[in-house]
């Protein structure tokens, strides 16, 4: 990994976590934060209920804290949604956009993903922008094709390193326990960033995290991979232990 990329290592609570439980896990997080300097950046992005709550509990530490959606507009006639602005309002400095979860689930194109990605811009928030190829797709042959169609179609024109992040989340290994093999991941992160240049100018300063089943387990091989700047973490972000360690493999 390029020295001027940060690792960051970033956990998506998911609809995971009551306030004592998301207290709980915060001030797990902040006594290991504590200890001393690390070489990574470190974001939990939970619930929406819980941001300010979190952010207030993690104000003086090192741990970010971030959304999990946003909406496009800044305010408006949106029953249920959020905006970036109110996120930041409530102490968030990044949100995820485009989860596979959310493009599945709530039929997200790389449109919508590309105007909360803008939105996440405005109100000042680091964008966490997720792609990743289906089953399907990569049994087709077309992992690369896929990721190179939604980074283009998702990542605003004239992003800035400061406020993009990209995470590859192929579908299929998100919550299975499956992981593509290293080579795979290299070889879509390599793609990844290869296609980021035609939508910044600071493509080689962006980080590209990898997502979908990151475990204590398998981080030290994922985040020791050349274009690997760090994991967007679902279910091993709700331990502290697990979490850590999957930090901590970074070195
Ligand atoms: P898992 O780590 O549970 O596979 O989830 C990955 C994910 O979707 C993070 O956004």
């Amino acid at each position: 990994m390029a020295a001027a990329r940060r690792p960051l290592i970033a956990g998506n609570w998911k609809m995971n976590g009551l306030v004592s439980e998301g207290r709980a896990l915060t001030a797990e997080l902040m006594a290991l934060l504590n200890r001393g300097a690390r070489p990574f950046e470190m974001l939990v992005c939970p619930p929406a209920t819980l941001v300010s709550t979190i952010s207030t509990a993690a104000r003086g530490s090192v741990l970010l804290i971030g959304g999990q959606d946003c909406h496009a507009d800044a305010k408006g006639a949106f029953t249920g949604d959020l905006s970036a602005e109110m996120l930041k309002d409530a102490g968030a400095s990044a949100v995820i956009v485009g989860h596979s979860e959310r493009r599945t689930l709530h039929g997200e194109t790389d449109q919508t993903v590309r105007g909360k990605a803008m939105a996440a811009k405005r109100a000042g928030l680091t964008a966490v922008i997720c792609i990743g190829e289906t089953l399907e797709q990569r049994d087709a042959g077309k992992t690369l094709a896929v990721l190179e169609a939604q980074v283009l179609g998702s990542v605003p024109e004239a992003s800035r390193a400061a406020n993009v992040v990209v995470a590859y989340e192929p579908v299929w290994a998100i919550g299975t326990g499956r992981t593509p093999s290293p080579d795979d991941v290299a070889a879509a992160h390599t793609h990844i960033r290869k296609t980021l240049a035609q939508r910044m100018d600071n493509a080689d300063a962006t980080r590209i995290l990898y997502g979908g089943s990151v475990k204590p387990e398998n981080a030290a091989t994922l985040l020791g991979l050349e274009d690997v700047d760090g994991a967007l973490v679902g279910g091993a972000s709700l331990k502290a232990a697990d979490f850590w360690a999957i930090a901590t493999a970074i070195g």
